[in-house]
């Protein structure tokens, strides 16, 4: 249970910096916050990790799990129809089987010690597959380090899934090096000034009525379920999975057009089971048919969700639009932790689970 009648942002309190600080003991809400920083530091960073340029023509497996895999899913959103060779992103103890020498894999895990990817880095070994490693040490930069496998050095301190411009970044400029796609340096650096404009317009020194805020006081109470559709795909299941560990909660993400196909027939009795909310991501460049299918989809559901919300990406790039949703559900994960009155930092159950997995 939270100690929310201690520490939660109440309802006519405002979601400032210090009402947030009373819950947030880590400054989660900084690391968001440090977004457009956090790209520019990780274009550098991979570029001084010195990799030779590796061509690879089965493509790219981006192995990791949670915080660092949503990287890779972000970037090959971003890559979209760029992509000229298949960018696959495992969550598993294994690889694709058709992995072969001609593959890169990228072996990504924030602390270096995450035992499904450590996996993958060995498998990959096995196959004589082409290896990166994007980390901030443990034994995977150890291994790496014995093999002479490049690292993309990551700065320490964070929360994994605070790193998630650092992943992002390091899967784009990978895939580009093994020529899965094209080099976005320069709209990587762009999108990191349009993030800072959207910092402003989000940020806790936005009015209460700003949309982070509205989103978060919105599904307060309720079980999000988040729909994206192609380029927002990843990105609702960002914002399921920084719901679940920033907030504390149940939060569930699918995507259109499938969900047209079932989970619409479901909402019909929502409110006979519990207290839904809905939220669609939208791209401003989606194809029509799939706004269309959003925007009467919403109107569909509307009427059984405790709140409902159709939110569209923002930019002009696909890595700006990508960028600028993950940090509107980001800030939304942050200020419902605090409206919850949990911490949004620490996730000792995910440790707990680790640590008694260690003992087997
Ligand atoms: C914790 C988090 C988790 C981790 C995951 C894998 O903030 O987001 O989802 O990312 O448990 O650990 P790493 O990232 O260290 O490989």
């Amino acid at each position: 249970m939270s100690d929310s009648a201690v520490t939660a942002v109440q309802g006519a309190e405002p979601l400032s910096r210090a009402t947030i600080a009373r819950v947030d003991g880590s400054d989660q809400l900084g690391d968001v916050l440090a977004l457009p920083e956090h790209l520019r530091d990780a274009l550098w960073r991979v570029e001084s990790a010195i990799m030779q340029d590796w061509d690879t023509p089965a493509g790219l497996v981006v192995a990791g799990m949670g915080g660092s895999a949503i990287g890779g899913a972000l970037a090959r959103a971003a890559l979209g129809d760029h992509a000229s060779r298949p960018i696959f992103v495992t969550r598993a103890y294994g690889l694709p089987p058709w992995t072969t020498p001609e593959t890169m894999v990228l072996c990504a895990s924030y602390s270096g010690d995450t035992e499904e990817t450590l996996a993958c880095y060995e498998s990959a070994g096995a196959l004589g597959a082409k290896r990166t490693v994007v980390t901030t040490g443990g034994r995977l930069a150890e291994m790496a380090r014995a093999d002479g496998v490049p690292v993309i050095p990551l700065p320490g301190g964070f929360q994994p899934r605070a790193a998630v411009a650092y992943m992002t970044v390091a899967a784009l400029e990978v895939a580009a090096l093994c020529g899965a796609g094209p080099r976005l340096t320069s709209e990587i650096d762009v999108t990191a000034s349009h993030t800072e404009q959207l910092v402003a317009e989000w940020g806790p020194e936005a009015p209460e009525d700003s949309l982070a805020k509205e989103v978060a006081r919105g599904v307060l109470g309720s079980v999000p379920v988040i729909a994206g559709a192609g380029l927002t795909t990843p990105i609702a299941y960002r914002w399921k999975t920084q719901i679940n560990e920033n907030a504390k909660q149940p939060c569930f993400s699918n995507e259109l057009p499938e969900l047209d196909h079932n989970e619409l027939a479901g909402w019909k009795g929502a409110q006979d089971v519990g207290r839904f909310s809905a939220v669609f991501l939208d791209d401003s460049d989606a194809h029509p048919r799939v706004k269309a299918r959003m925007e009467l989809t919403e109107r569909m559901i509307a009427g059984n969700a405790a709140a409902s919300f159709r939110l569209e990406t923002r930019g002009q790039t696909s890595i700006e639009r990508v960028i600028s949703l993950v940090l509107l559900g980001d800030l939304v994960s942050i200020y419902l932790a605090a409206l919850r009155g949990v911490d949004p930092g620490p996730v000792p159950v995910l440790e707990e689970l680790k640590d008694a997995l260690a003992q087997q």
